[in-house]
């Protein structure tokens, strides 16, 4: 008997360590975690395997289905935006082609188990795209409809790849025999903010300000932010995106009335984050020093998100307002990460 697994892509990243923590603490789930390099020693031994791979290796993702009967995805393997514009043409294979084999695989394998297989995939506030900052400044918390022309190639790709989820849900083999009504994939998808982790330092992202602001101060290393002071996005904690991600997972289809959902907690300045950081860390060295490139990406980015629609349809509420966040969260345990004394 093959066993039930859920496949975790991108295990090793920052959205992979807390989520395989609370899945592994909360559930029995037997998880495959797969990503390019290897899982963190600390993770091993709560998943059932770890897999080094990459997801555009075809044969790889075969085996993984010899193997194993998937019944959740969780498709956290991207290239962040400001990584993706090194190499566009790369992050696209990645990021694209990659998301594509893993609905194709949640498909067939939706066919063959006679039930949907659920796809959860994190998208991105870059999807949106705001086309002036007196715009931005002036917008509404935005549902996820609007603003909707990215800037980014990363922004594109998440985008673009909503819609996968959507067509492969509702139209993959639309003019088959069988008029498209066999099992399909069951996708889900969530626009996260900037996510913060105490556990985990972001690489290649835009929004990485934030949680390099305060890691950087943590360990008395000095740090120039690449926004100007007033820059505001939303951000959230990562227990609170792990949870947005396992209660859509967890929502009756029935209740689903759209496949891509906007949560969000607190907005913040970035000269509010240095604020709170120095009060924290009264010694931190951290400074200003505008990268022009990449304040125009965030510059593209709501300041506010209207999460209402996950609100009503799976009960969306986040545990941690700025003040949980800093000082329950994100504080306490960064301080002890590197053990500054108070
Ligand atoms: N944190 C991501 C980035 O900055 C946005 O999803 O690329």
């Amino acid at each position: 008997m093959r066993q039930k697994v859920v496949l975790i892509t991108g295990a090793n990243g920052e959205i992979g360590h807390g989520l395989i923590r609370h899945l592994a603490n909360t559930t029995g789930a037997n998880i495959v975690a797969l990503d390019v390099v290897p899982l963190d020693k600390s993770l091993r031994d709560l998943v059932s395997t770890y897999i080094v791979g990459d997801i555009l290796d075809q044969m790889l993702l075969g085996r993984l289905v010899v193997e194993h009967e998937i019944s959740t995805i969780y498709h956290l393997a991207s290239i962040l935006s400001t990584k993706a514009e090194y190499n566009p043409e790369t992050a696209h294979r990645i990021n694209v082609e990659g998301t594509l084999n893993l609905l194709r695989l949640a498909v067939e394998q939706s066919q063959w188990q006679g039930t949907s297989v659920k796809f959860i995939y994190p998208s991105s506030i870059a999807a949106y795209g705001i086309p002036s900052l007196n715009e931005k400044v002036q917008a509404r918390p935005a549902t996820e409809d609007q603003w909707c022309y990215p800037t980014t190639m990363y922004g594109c790709n998440k985008l673009y790849c909503e819609h996968l989820g959507r067509y492969y849900s509702t139209y993959y083999r639309q003019l088959s025999a069988d008029c498209g009504t066999s099992e399909t994939v069951d996708f889900r998808s969530i626009r996260f903010p900037g996510l913060i982790s105490s556990e985990t330092i972001p690489s290649g992202g835009t929004s990485d300000y934030g949680p390099e602001m305060i890691h950087a101060a943590a360990q008395g290393e000095e740090y120039s932010c690449f926004v100007r002071p007033a820059t505001t996005i939303p951000f959230m904690v990562m227990p609170d995106a792990v949870k947005a991600l396992v209660s859509l997972e967890a929502a009756p289809r029935n209740r689903l009335s759209q496949f891509v959902y906007n949560v969000t907690s607190f907005s913040l300045s970035a000269q509010e984050i240095f604020d709170i950081v120095l009060k924290a860390f009264p010694k931190a060295k951290i400074h200003f020093a505008v990268d022009e490139c990449r304040q125009k990406i965030v510059d593209t980015w709501p300041e506010k998100l209207d999460d209402s629609a996950a609100r009503k349809d799976w009960d969306w509420a986040p545990e941690y307002d700025c003040r949980r966040s800093f000082h329950e969260y994100l504080i306490p345990a960064i301080r002890s990460r590197y053990q500054t004394p108070k």
